[in-house]
């Protein structure tokens, strides 16, 4: 197994949480040697000299063999890993919105620099959605996935329609747990959910497509009555992601909210937990839950990817390579 050191950009929610699980893992044979943070004025839990601004001290550090990547700003997330593909390093990356933004461009460093690039955190966190979606499923067997991907506004759903709870109140009790994005537009509105689902279609059907390609919506326009309705109906309110495989060899595929059946997977899926259900051919039907925002859930992804890293794991988008990619179509098929 490869010796690993690892250089660490951002130190918040997923940095720290990152940070002390490395602490309680010492198994893995990870060192941690290096973070870049952007405010050196901030207090952080964690001795000072481990810390720096300078992004090239970890970039240019021949020892550095693993960049993870957790900041928030898609566009310098983009340039640093990057960087650290065409530096020779594996690159570890919980951001969702660069990912989405930048597949193609990832995708050609990758080729091009032979480095891994792992990313299994910026989708349902906890659940291993990504290496699932690679490994299990043969390009044609994959019928349909429906999923809950934001933590968030599945934790506000949830709050306001069974606990009580106003928007507002929903809304900052989730920014204090740390599963709002800094600017929780981005999670109300959709944004969120959709650049995952942009990533989530490339490894289970080889779309690549761009985000704003994609039908979506967010809660932002869920009222008092629709939960009525709702509970007239004995149903629940979520935000879903949705991909069908038509018949023409086609892929529906958005992100809106849905009324769904007690006997869905998903009704099931409360506060900020994510799950995914897919059918497929041989499998049926199989639900996959787990955490899908928070510290921990997140830095534990995170963990399993450098964990990957030791026997040089990377994402093969074979289907992407070996097969003629599925076209994306938004025809609707929503069952109310
Ligand atoms: N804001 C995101 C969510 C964090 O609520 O799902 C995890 O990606």
């Amino acid at each position: 197994h490869k010796q690993l050191t690892i250089g660490l950009f951002g130190f918040g929610v997923v940095g720290e949480g990152l940070y002390k699980v490395l602490q309680q893992t010492p198994s893995l044979k990870a060192s941690l040697k290096k973070v870049c943070i952007k405010n050196p004025e901030k207090k952080r839990n964690a001795p000072a000299e481990l810390f720096t601004t300078d992004k090239d001290v970890l970039l240019n550090d021949p020892e550095i063999n693993v960049i993870v990547e957790v900041i928030d700003d898609a566009v310098a997330a983009f340039e640093i890993v990057s960087t650290a593909l065409n530096n020779n390093k594996d690159v570890v990356s919980a951001s969702k919105k660069m990912i989405a933004e930048n597949l193609h461009a990832l995708l050609a460093l990758q080729e091009k620099t032979g480095q891994s690039l792992l990313y299994e955190s910026a989708a349902c966190a906890s659940i291993p959605v990504i290496r699932n979606l690679e490994e299990y499923y043969d390009n044609d067997l994959l019928h349909s996935i429906k999923a809950i991907v934001n933590g968030s506004t599945n934790f506000i759903l949830t709050k306001m329609f069974e606990d009580g709870l106003d928007f507002k109140q929903a809304l900052i009790l989730a920014q204090q747990l740390g599963f709002a994005e800094s600017n929780p537009k981005l999670d109300v509105e959709g944004f969120d959910a959709v650049n995952k689902w942009t990533f989530l279609l490339t490894h289970a059907y080889g779309i690549t497509e761009a985000p704003e390609n994609i039908l979506f919506n967010g809660i932002q326009n869920i009222r008092g009555t629709d939960a009525t309705v709702a509970k007239e109906k004995n149903q629940q309110i979520r935000l879903v992601a949705q991909a069908k495989k038509l018949h023409d060899g086609r892929v529906a595929a958005y992100v809106l909210p849905q009324f769904v059946t007690q006997d869905d997977p998903l009704s099931f899926v409360k506060n900020e937990y994510n799950g995914v259900v897919i059918e497929s051919g041989f499998a049926d039907k199989q639900f996959f839950y787990g955490k899908g925002a928070g510290s921990f859930p997140t830095a534990s992804a995170v963990l399993s990817d450098i964990s990957a890293l030791r026997y040089q794991y990377k994402y093969e988008y074979k289907k992407l390579y070996h097969h003629k990619p599925h076209e994306i179509s938004n025809d609707v098929f929503l069952r109310v």
